[in-house]
């Protein structure tokens, strides 16, 4: 189907990337770093060029996110998904109980399953719809995921939870544009591929005190675990402005403009037009027939990453294949393992409104063509 559709010159999109991670770099961004010459890219990064970038994206996130004193921003390299066994080994004491939403939180909750030690529990809700974390009693560590990426999830609020126990928050697809009371989480971190815009391979885990102390009485435990995970070798590089080993300094230097453009209008902004994206897409997907959210209870609906469903009458994928052969819109599938006849859109900050709009319309237009 979608065989003989063209996309109409006037609805182009100015960028076709509508991915959800890896997402839509700036070109201006690249620009800048092609801009650094011999000064960055190839020298060491134990050096000022390179750890000053760390020391701006350090300083950078902790005005973004206001947070709160005591608050450490620690970096890394291995990305999200080498975290989910990081924190299992080296911030669980005992027992972790895991909110999950889809393939993302339930990954994480897999990945302390498997830890010897640790008596992981999984509440779960199907796919599509949403669930806040709560205090569960006997467990030492609360998880749970800002924005499933695989059903366009997000989570509304998180719980207080008490002195023993910590609060661990996977926000890679939300972080930054879901806001979130950031006194209450101990844990929160995010791969930069996404909102933040720059490449994948690489963390940011934001630390409160009460999660800096338990790395710490868990230097020491006595069962192995592989030294690349040390949190101790981590927080320690990260305090002087450095990661354990040698990080890409390109995704440093990328993600530190994309929290100086995110700075420049703040964080009640920057959510503002997250919000405002997701209303448009949301209410063009309410206001036809063959399309419906996928996200029933609104208020779980994400305003990072939107996943609508098409009638069966219409496979998206082959829409998908002619606006991808036309660099029209790249990306936009479902996640694979959910099998649904659905787009998955980027809501992220650099998606601009005026180009969802333009994606929406051709969206229509090539389906109503075939009605
Ligand atoms: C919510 C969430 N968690 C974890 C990951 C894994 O991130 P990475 O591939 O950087 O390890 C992803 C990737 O898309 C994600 O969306």
């Amino acid at each position: 189907m979608f065989e003989n559709f063209k996309v109409p010159a006037n609805l182009m999109p100015s960028d076709p990337r509508f991915g959800v991670g890896p997402s839509l770099v700036p070109v201006e961004h690249i620009e800048n770093l092609l801009a650094t010459g011999q000064k960055l890219l190839g020298t060491s990064h134990r050096k000022p060029a390179v750890k000053n970038v760390c020391k701006e994206i350090q300083e950078g996130l902790t005005k973004y996110f206001n947070l709160p004193s005591g608050y450490e921003v620690v970096l890394g390299n291995g990305g999200a998904t080498f975290l989910f066994d990081m924190i299992g080994l080296g911030l669980v004491e005992k027992s972790s109980v895991h909110f999950t939403t889809g393939e993302f939180s339930n990954k994480w909750y897999k990945s302390h399953n498997k830890i010897p030690w640790l008596n992981a529990k999984e509440v779960g809700v199907e796919f599509g719809q949403g669930i806040n974390p709560e205090v569960t009693p006997g467990y030492d560590m609360v998880c749970c995921t800002l924005n499933e990426t695989s059903t366009g999830v997000m989570i509304t609020g998180v719980p207080d939870v008490d002195e023993d126990t910590l609060l661990a928050v996977d926000a890679t697809s939300g972080a930054g544009q879901i806001p979130l009371d950031m006194s209450r989480v101990d844990v929160y971190f995010f791969s930069p591929q996404k909102v933040f815009a720059s490449e994948g391979g690489f963390f940011v885990c934001i630390m409160s005190p009460k999660a800096l102390k338990r790395a710490e009485k868990l230097y020491d435990r006595e069962e192995y675990f592989p030294e690349i995970m040390s949190w101790k070798l981590a927080i320690e590089n990260s305090r002087k402005n450095q990661t354990y080993n040698t990080p890409s300094i390109s995704t440093l230097f990328m993600l530190n403009e994309q929290i100086k453009r995110m700075n420049a209008l703040g964080e009640c902004e920057v959510v503002e037009q997250a919000r405002a994206k997701a209303k448009h897409v949301y209410d063009w997907a309410n206001s036809k027939d063959y399309l419906s959210c996928y996200v029933e209870q609104d208020q779980f609906r994400s305003i990072a990453v939107a996943t609508i469903n098409i009638d069966d009458k219409y496979p998206a994928e082959d829409l998908s294949k002619v606006l991808r052969a036309q660099n029209a819109a790249l990306d936009i599938d479902a996640y694979r393992k959910l099998g649904k006849n659905q787009f998955r859109i980027s809501l992220f900050h650099n998606v601009t409104l005026e180009n969802l709009k333009k994606l929406t319309e051709i969206i229509s237009l090539a389906i109503e063509s075939e009605k």
